[in-house]
């Protein structure tokens, strides 16, 4: 038996996907390749994980052929995290964004023609779909990219679709929904509140406040892959599946559940210039997840949110390295609030 490859799998989802893994199913043998980009953290793992038997780190880029060939020898199943993935960022600059996204798929799904894996998971996301047009979101909602991050998911998404359809690969799509939880990197929404809410600082919400996602808290997100790699694979192979809970949460409501869970004043809400492009509805339907993996998540929203600023409290040391000593997080997060946004991102009441 072989190894399961996760590529990505030092950043957010992925490192709580490795965690998972290595508590539910210590004796699988994992190879993680990952090129430690800004998002990367082998810091998301205890010394006790990184010196698990079957804990293998490879330090390598998804879109060197050579490493990934030589990364996927000796896998039987493959599950593909790695990706620029911040939607700020690809509005700022968006090469990286097709060259890892894009090509970087590319270069793994050729690799997969000349390999033995038994089945390859492909993490695509909900924000391939642009703005829900009707809920629940189906998988056959229209694609409408509405970011360069979510154009250069479709592009992968329906990359490796094109590989199952012309090559017969045993490839699967899952299109997570917005997930929040414990290692998310500070720059994304969530984490991004609860550091200035501990920090007293002001939370900047885009637009009126009132744009919804339906929030996945990461616990569940990675159950319901591990599913897809345990499932009966005739069922699954060329299918896309989404995984989110049917429930949509507005960006104010969440930021009035983070300063009263934290104790902080509501006068730190301000509201800053939209961001171009911005998604203003997202709401799963769950009935194919649940059909086809079995799968439905338990986390209510506000329980998650609770677990995850606990986790934002305990872990300070974790958080501080990272805005303390990332060149890039402080850097990107001072450029986009402080000129890019349109309005210059300064709050506006
Ligand atoms: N976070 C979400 O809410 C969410 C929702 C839906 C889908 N997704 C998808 O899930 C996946 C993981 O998201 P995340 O939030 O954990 O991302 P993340 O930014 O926290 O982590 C990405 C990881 O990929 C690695 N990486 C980046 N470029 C690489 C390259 N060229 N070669 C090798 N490794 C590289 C980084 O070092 C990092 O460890 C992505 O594909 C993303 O599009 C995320």
């Amino acid at each position: 038996m072989g190894y399961l490859l996760v590529t990505g799998g030092a950043g957010f989802i992925g490192s709580n996907f490795v965690r998972r893994m290595l508590r539910e199913h210590p004796e699988r043998k994992m190879m993680i390749l990952d090129a430690l980009t800004y998002a990367g953290n082998l810091d998301n793992f205890s010394e006790e994980e990184r010196s698990h038997p079957n804990f293998d780190f490879r330090h390598g880029d998804i879109r060197d052929p050579k490493a990934v060939a030589d990364a996927m020898k000796g896998a039987d199943q493959v599950i593909h995290f790695a990706a620029e993935t911040h939607v700020d960022r690809s509005i700022d600059n968006a090469d990286p964004f097709v060259s890892t996204d894009v090509k970087g798929t590319q270069v793994l799904l050729e690799a997969l023609r000349r390999s033995d894996v038994e089945r390859f998971i492909h993490i695509s996301t909900s924000e391939v779909y642009g703005t829900a047009e009707s809920v629940p979101m189906t998988e056959d909602h229209p694609l409408k990219p509405m970011s360069p991050y979510a154009g250069c998911k479709v592009g992968a998404d329906r990359l490796a679709y094109s590989y199952y359809a012309t090559y017969d690969l045993p490839i699967v799509i899952i299109r997570p929904f917005n997930n929040y939880g414990p290692n998310q990197f500070p720059e994304k929404l969530i984490p991004f509140f609860i550091l200035n809410a501990l920090q007293d600082k002001p939370l900047p919400m885009y637009g009126d406040g009132k744009n919804t996602r339906d929030w996945v808290f990461v616990e569940d997100c990675c159950e319901g892959l591990g599913r897809a790699l345990a499932q009966d694979l005739a069922k699954l192979k060329g299918e896309v599946i989404n995984l989110g809970t049917g429930k949509e949460t507005n960006v104010l409501t969440i930021t009035d559940q983070i300063l009263t869970h934290i104790g902080k004043p509501l006068e730190l809400k301000k509201f800053v210039a939209d961001r171009p492009g911005h998604v203003k509805r997202h709401c799963a339907s769950t009935a194919k997840a649940q059909k086809l993996l079995g799968w439905r998540a338990k986390t209510e929203f506000k329980v998650g949110l609770g677990k995850m600023i606990d986790w934002y409290v305990e872990n300070e040391r974790w958080w501080r390295n990272i805005i303390e000593t990332k060149r890039e997080y402080h850097e990107f997060t001072v450029r986009w609030y402080e000129e890019t946004l349109p309005g210059g991102g300064r709050p506006r009441g």
